[in-house]
């Protein structure tokens, strides 16, 4: 649905199966940025002319949109940032370093991408926290049991995606929270993934922290958000410090720092950024997140009923909710796959998708990612079929 909102899909015959990977931007969040650009660059914040005090007040007007787009309690818990790892980065290096110590426990899975992985293990090196796997179940899922399996009274963190980037399994955030805060755990939810497929109400979920990307979801890169608790964030030490989020500084040394989220924004922000992840929650509003839901969920079922026809295909994720499938042909490597797809238009990604333990759960380190949008439809994914039918020829075609 909506193709004709995306020049780069009226005007070419591609088959665009890597959302997760990053989304396809509709023409109006092209030209919000634009606008920005043709009509009233300015900075923000820092100016006392009309053109400024507009895109100060756009940049605000974000902030809140954001608010009410996660359910957030105030637009103050909202802080921008260059995108999920950044995010992520934030509330391991800002906050958790300062409210941890050694033998601190964090709960993570083997499923979790690289930036929900890296920030803690080096946590571990520099205080001695210990990182520890939830174990998942036979649907490589996170069941509540297997939470409770390993929590312990040292447990301090649990930090997990909300959809897995490499099956789309879809965690219960709700009951993990409330699993979580009966053990005076705080609870991070990486949402890269399912911010622009899955409904999200942060207030409801009770989730401490929440990190994700704009251009997951229809908009820019370079622009993230990280939700945080406000009594969180108000203990969040800045990673970066400079313009914009000083109150006052002295030459003996004394620094005053302003108000979360100012002083978690040091110097000048991705101020189209911020415009184009605007314009981008206004295109899922109107389209409404249900409705993109229940379309992407119906097309995977369809793709995965096709898919389980094909004897020489592996899915390693049958019955994962999210809209992601997760496949290789036998004997074939993901990536050679992936540049046969290439050849018919078809963009997938292939490799590990920066979930390098997966390997010790799969029995290969790599799969061929088809990751669903709104916009992808039966006859793209009867089109993959085929050619993949005809792919016994792979090597000929490919070499
Ligand atoms: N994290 C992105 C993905 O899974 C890039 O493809």
């Amino acid at each position: 649905m909506n193709r004709e909102d995306f020049t780069i899909l009226r005007d070419s015959n591609m088959v665009y199966f890597d959302n997760g990977a990053t989304t396809l931007k509709p023409d109006s969040v092209r030209d919000a940025i634009l606008k920005y650009y043709n009509e009233y660059t300015s900075n923000i914040h820092r100016g006392d002319y009309e053109n400024s005090l507009k895109v100060s007040g756009l940049y605000e007007d974000t902030r809140r949109l954001v608010k009410d787009f996660i359910g957030a309690g105030h637009s103050s818990e909202i802080v921008f940032t260059k995108g999920t790892t950044e995010s992520l980065n934030m509330i391991a290096f800002g906050y958790f370093r300062n409210h941890l110590k050694k033998g601190d426990e964090i709960l993570i899975t083997e499923m979790e991408h690289a930036s929900n992985v890296l920030p803690w293990f080096v946590l571990s090196e520099e205080i001695g926290v210990v990182v520890k796997y939830i174990p998942l179940n036979k649907n490589n899922e996170v069941s509540i049991d297997n939470l409770e399996s390993v929590i312990t009274n040292r447990t301090k963190v649990v930090s997990l995606a909300h959809m897995t980037n490499v099956i789309g399994d879809v965690r219960d955030i709700k009951k993990i929270a409330r699993v979580c805060h009966n053990h005076d755990i705080l609870f991070v939810v990486d949402a890269a993934q399912s911010v622009a497929h899955e409904y999200i109400n942060v207030t409801d979920m009770d989730v401490d922290f929440l990190a994700f990307s704009g251009h997951k979801m229809y908009g820019p890169t370079g622009i993230g958000v990280l939700y945080g608790k406000f009594d969180l964030l108000k203990e969040m030490k800045p990673l970066n410090y400079g313009g914009g989020m000083n109150a006052i500084f002295n030459k003996d040394g004394y620094i005053e720092l302003k108000d979360v989220p100012d002083r978690l924004e040091a110097g000048t922000p991705n101020i189209e950024g911020v415009l184009g992840l605007s314009e981008c929650i206004r295109y899922i509003n109107k389209i409404g997140l249900e409705k993109i839901r229940n379309y992407e969920r119906s097309l995977k079922d369809y793709l995965i009923d096709k898919l389980k026809k094909l004897d020489f295909i592996k899915i390693y994720n049958k019955t994962n909710k999210g809209s992601i499938v997760a496949f290789n042909i036998e004997g074939v490597f993901s990536q050679d796959t992936a540049i046969y797809l290439d050849k018919y238009k078809i963009c997938v990604r292939a490799g590990n998708h920066c979930a390098k333990m997966t390997k010790d759960i799969f029995d290969v380190a790599n799969t061929v990612r088809v990751s669903l949008s709104f916009y992808n439809t039966k006859e793209e994914i009867d089109l993959l079929i085929n050619v993949l039918k005809n792919s016994k020829n792979i090597w000929e075609e490919i070499l």
